[in-house]
């Protein structure tokens, strides 16, 4: 496989990629900005930023002495305006240290603002034909199926192995870069897909590992989760008429200075707070709710508790405060609160 990888993704690109993007010229200026461009935004979006963009700023001058609210008026929509910034940047940088021509050597396009070595790597061989290589999401998507490298590609030693492996197998002839590049891109874009991979029409199936093996949904290895530490609560839906019983909380911490429900760390507890604060009934607990910080993950069980009386020092105890059921769900209250509310209101 290694040594045919080149000769069957160039072929293929040849006759199945794409060859009618607007930014497939010689242009180094034009395929650095789609480069960046698509950094982060889908080529159907890009397809109509673009020619505005280039229409606006024809050449790296023109876009290195525009004013910077120009350039991301042009850029707004496209999202991650620090792309833009680092453009204007970058457009600056090539026309006072590199005297307004590109650098042709992929370490030197790493120097402008918002290139790293992928996206240098992307300009110099579809600008200069040099024998670099990408390696993005999907190329990483596809390197992970065709060779059968486990491991989240975004751990250190893995992604190393993914760029010494992607060294390897570019074409010896320069000539033949740009194909194998935009091939790259295309295969992972169009072929090789997240979901759904097209195995049948890809140029490498009878020798990706991942199609081989059937594990096409193993691979790439998704990224691990965090095994997070598990909490449990009890809260309280004390209701009096059509009003429940919510409290502001501290300013720092979860759910900062949001009004929600009181919480204790038993449900015994929760007998001790009627007897304090009136006469009802505690009603049988709620179904568990789960709610997932980044830190743990918040089991919540929710007690209801019916007041038909309230002692007048109750509503004193805390900083608490009765809402009508209709108004408590929008008060600014945390998302799983906001459930249990809507169900109590019902
Ligand atoms: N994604 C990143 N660079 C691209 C390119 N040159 N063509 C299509 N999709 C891309």
């Amino acid at each position: 496989m290694h040594s045919s990888f080149a000769a069957r993704l160039t072929a293929w690109q040849k006759t199945h990629g794409r060859h009618d993007l607007p930014w497939q010229v010689s242009d180094p200026y034009r395929i650095w900005l789609s480069e960046i461009m698509l950094q982060q935004t889908q080529v159907k979006s890009v397809l109509e930023y673009y020619p505005r963009f280039v229409a606006r700023f024809p050449d790296v001058a023109a876009l290195a002495v525009a004013p910077q609210e120009d350039v991301l008026a042009l850029w707004s929509g496209l999202g991650y305006y620090s792309r833009a910034r680092n453009l204007h940047k970058a457009a600056q940088m090539v026309m006072a240290e590199f005297g307004g021509s590109f650098p042709t050597e992929r370490l030197q396009l790493e120097r402008l603002p918002g290139v790293g070595r992928s996206t240098a790597a992307a300009i110099a061989s579809f600008a200069f034909g040099q024998r670099e290589t990408i390696l993005d999401g999907n190329v990483k998507r596809v390197l992970s199926r065709c060779f059968g490298i486990d491991g989240f590609p975004g751990e250190k030693p893995v992604e190393q192995r993914m760029w010494r492996l992607a060294e390897e197998l570019l074409p010896r002839d320069a000539a033949l870069m740009s194909a194998y590049t935009q091939g790259l891109m295309d295969l992972g874009a169009t072929v090789c897909s997240r979901g759904k991979p097209a195995c049948t029409v890809c140029p490498m199936v009878d020798a990706c590992v991942a199609a081989r093996e059937g594990r096409t949904g193993e691979l790439p290895t998704p990224r691990p989760k965090k095994t997070v530490p598990t909490r449990h609560t009890v809260m309280l839906l004390a209701t009096h008429g059509d009003q429940v019983w919510l409290l502001r909380r501290p300013p720092t911490g979860i759910w900062g200075g949001l009004l929600s429900l009181p919480e204790f760390e038993t449900s015994l507890q929760i007998e001790d707070w009627l007897a304090r604060n009136g006469h009802g009934d505690v009603l049988p607990a709620w179904p568990e709710l789960e709610h997932v910080f980044t830190h743990y993950r918040l089991i919540i069980t929710p007690v209801p508790v019916r007041l038909d009386a309230l002692r007048a020092e109750a509503v004193m105890e805390d900083s608490g405060q009765w809402l009508s059921l209709s108004a408590a769900p929008d008060a600014g209250v945390p998302a799983p609160v906001r459930r249990l509310l809507l169900r109590l209101a019902e």
